[in-house]
């Protein structure tokens, strides 16, 4: 069977995906790409070695590539995207798919022109937590699902440039991703407040004043989920969290990312209020469907020893909960299956979609915004 020959381009955070593109049973060659010839060093040092690009145009002229992973900065994610697509190659970018819904367009139309796969690759949905609610919800655990609540709390005051001021929804997925997933719905309109204010110097760039934004989303099966994303001069100890209230079952995570979630079962009435047993629960690991290569990638501390974000060290799993290994097997066994991924164009879209509208309600003062069908 055929090899996928694999680009990943970016590799700040993008260090994190090298080992696992490298030891994937399907995948040919690696080639590695960053505009920092230290970090394409130190990372194809630190992975055994890897073939090297020159430049994203080597990468996009290259006939034997025939995947490229984008981990750049989110000013270019759009661009990159349709680049990659229009040269004929499948592609996987990391969050946000975009900044605008014009540019979500874009990708859309790219992706069906060219016939390749596009691949959102939002961490929140590979998790432990999202697997463990998963199974939940498909063993009909939680009755009827109420309500969601998402949340991604953090402070990233010394993250580059361009980040400062960042619209806080412009980076939501994390909050958004599992509420869609658990829904099995779309979100089709949203209510968003900003709040608090934030140096004048960060208001400028983007032209937001709030350093947190919170909102209402309502789903098309008339669920209706809440967020919160704080991104500056905010005290809050990092978590990206996903909370699903059932009439039988809720599901809770913990204070902080790496804290194990509470699941909370409802039980007999005592007279007035039905008796509530809560359980700080453990997480499993579901490893069990990557391939046996992979399976150290989901456990452990640390694969990128030259990022110092957080969330690659907090909890157990390699960084954001086991999530990178299992969206580096579905990237690549959807371009080999010739099947869509699940974050595709659609769900990507709609993730990225709603925290874009999310942001215009909020500059609106929370008036109802439609969010739009890709
Ligand atoms: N949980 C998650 O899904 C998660 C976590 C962190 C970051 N991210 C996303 O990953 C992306 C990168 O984050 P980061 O923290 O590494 O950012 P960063 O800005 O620190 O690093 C980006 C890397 O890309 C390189 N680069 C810049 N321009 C380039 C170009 N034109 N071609 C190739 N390389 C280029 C830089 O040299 C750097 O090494 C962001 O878009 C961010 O939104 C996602």
């Amino acid at each position: 069977m055929k090899k996928l020959n694999v680009a990943l381009v970016g590799l700040g955070f993008g260090g994190a995906f090298a080992g696992i593109y490298k030891e994937h049973p399907d995948v040919g060659e690696l080639t590695l790409f960053d505009t920092s010839k230290e970090v394409l060093k130190k990372t194809a040092d630190f992975i055994g070695g890897a073939r090297l690009a020159e430049s994203f145009d080597e990468i996009l002229a290259d006939p034997s590539i025939d995947a490229v992973h984008l981990v750049t900065p989110i000013p270019l994610h759009a661009d990159q995207t349709v680049e990659v697509l229009e040269a004929g190659k499948h592609c996987a970018c990391t969050v946000p798919m975009a900044t605008s819904l014009k540019d979500i367009r874009r990708i859309v139309s790219a992706k069906r022109r060219s016939g390749k796969n596009y691949m959102m690759m939002e961490t929140t949905l590979y998790t432990y937590q999202y697997f463990y609610a998963k199974a939940m919800k498909e063993r009909g655990e939680f009755g009827k699902i109420q309500f969601m609540r998402g949340s991604h709390y953090q402070d990233m005051a010394g993250w580059p440039d361009y980040w400062m001021g960042l619209p806080p929804f412009w980076y939501g997925t994390h909050a958004i991703a599992p509420m869609i997933g658990m829904s099995g719905s779309r979100i089709s309109r949203v209510n968003c407040f900003g709040s608090g204010t934030m140096a004048e110097w960060m208001v400028q760039r983007y032209g937001n004043p709030f350093p947190v934004e919170t909102a209402i989303f309502e789903f098309e099966n008339g669920l209706k989920g809440e967020a919160t994303r704080s991104l500056f001069e905010t005290a809050r100890v990092y978590q990206e969290g996903m909370h699903i209230f059932g009439s039988d079952k809720s599901f809770e995570w913990g204070f902080a990312d790496g804290d194990d979630p509470i699941i909370t079962t409802a039980g007999e009435s005592n007279g007035r209020d039905r008796i509530m047993v809560s359980e700080v629960t453990p997480m499993p690991n579901y490893y069990a469907d990557l391939p046996e290569e992979l399976w150290h990638f989901t456990i452990g501390d640390n694969y990128d020893p030259l990022n110092p974000q957080d969330s690659l060290r907090m909890g157990a799993g390699a960084g954001h909960h086991g999530s990178h290994a299992h969206l580096v097997h579905e990237f690549v066994r959807s371009c080999i299956e010739e099947r869509r991924p699940w974050i595709d164009e659609h769900f990507g879209g709609n993730i990225t979609a709603a925290g874009i509208c999310a942001h215009e309600s909020a500059l609106r003062n929370g008036e109802p915004v439609i969010v739009p069908k890709f």
